[in-house]
């Protein structure tokens, strides 16, 4: 296994993977759609434009598409007709209603949303001009960016403590640099413990049917020379079970008071597979993850995503035409089987209904 500060010095360079960027002409993403094979940035110039970006899966990943959300909200009000006040609330009102209705099981892009809409409101009600809200809101989108990476990086150090040196992480789905405005909430507490000098190697499930794992995670990894083994998801038991596994860590896409965590589909086998082999298995997630309104996870939204995801992989017809399908994209792993939740402001443990609480609160 390579040594500490060869990590240390790809990981530097992985930082600078750009997921989302604001930029004079629009929201600038690169379109996961396309990697690991092609790298491509398109811009974004309408909130319609970021919208259907955030749908398409062009970016994803619970706390990047908050930022998108907001960036989205900026540009909305950018393009929006200020010819009088009554227009341009009703066409920020429309703005919002249309992000928030882009995928319903991450909280953080309503947490966003909610951020943006009550600073657009409180600089209505101070009568700022409409240069200035559109300035503020331009700034508020960048800050959640910078906020995002930051949080990131304390979460990592957080998170690091837990992994131990020579360990083999497994991890589902991405929650890297490209799922958040970059270095990750699970990739990152993995940064963070190479940075910190372990030798660390993960197992990344590949993540059917979007492939997150195989093309998203398999290449943030790689580029930063972490040692990866991709693996298809089936095979996580077996590996845990011939003890290759030290510990799970993955990403959340909304946790419940009581912690339990929707995550992307496949989590929740995860989550008991490891149990069963004694494995922790911990959850790394921004305070801005937490929906501390709904007791447990049965009241998360599923989203329900197209069957072509699951007939077809890069437009190659698999399975039967005609043949039902069912395609959740989260599931929810129960708090019985979460060893701990690492956020920017600590980790919390069983019992989870406190521990967050007291997250939530401010405290670490
Ligand atoms: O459907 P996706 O790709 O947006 O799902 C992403 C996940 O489930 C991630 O694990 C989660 O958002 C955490 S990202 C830091």
């Amino acid at each position: 296994m390579p040594a500490g500060p060869k990590h240390s010095r790809f990981i530097l360079e992985g930082i600078m993977i750009k997921t989302i960027e604001w930029t004079e002409e629009g929201v600038m993403m690169i379109d996961q759609r396309h990697l690991p094979t092609e790298e491509q940035y398109p811009v974004f110039r309408t909130y319609e434009e970021v919208a259907w970006a955030i749908k398409a899966m062009v970016i994803r990943g619970a706390p990047a598409i908050g930022v998108a959300a907001a960036m989205g909200v900026a540009l909305g009000s950018r393009n929006a007709d200020a010819s009088d006040a009554d227009t341009f609330d009703s066409t920020m009102e429309q703005v919002f209603d249309t992000l928030a209705a882009t995928r319903p099981t991450a909280v953080n892009l309503f947490w966003a949303i909610e951020r943006m809409r009550s600073l657009y409101a409180n600089l209505r009600r101070a009568g700022a001009s409409i240069d200035d809200i559109r300035n503020e809101l331009a700034a508020e989108a960048r800050r959640m960016h910078a906020e995002d990476v930051a949080a990131n990086q304390r979460m990592g150090r957080f998170g690091a403590e837990l992994i131990p040196d020579g360990s083999t992480v497994l991890t589902h789905c991405n929650a890297g640099a490209l799922a958040t405005a970059g270095y990750g909430t699970a990739l990152g507490v993995i940064r963070a413990a190479v940075e910190s000098g372990k030798r660390v190697a993960v197992f990344a499930d590949e993540t059917r049917p979007f492939l997150q794992g195989a093309r998203l995670t398999a290449w943030e990894l790689q580029k930063d020379n972490i040692p990866v083994t991709l693996i298809t998801d089936n095979m996580a038991g077996h590996f845990m079970k011939r003890g290759s596994i030290d510990c799970v860590v993955v990403g959340a896409d909304r946790i419940a008071s009581n912690g339990d965590v929707a995550n992307k589909i496949g989590t929740y086998g995860v989550a008991v597979l490891a149990k069963e082999n004694n494995i922790p298995f911990y959850v790394a997630a921004p305070i801005s993850t937490l929906d501390m309104s709904i007791g447990g996870g049965d009241e998360i939204p599923i989203e329900e995503r197209g069957e072509d995801e699951v007939t077809h992989v890069k437009g190659m017809q698999l399975a039967p035409s005609g043949i039902h399908i069912a395609n959740p994209a989260f599931d929810v792993t129960p708090n019985r089987y979460v060893t701990a939740i690492i956020t920017e402001r600590g980790v919390a443990r069983p019992d989870f209904r406190e521990s967050l609480r007291n997250l939530a609160n401010g405290g670490v």
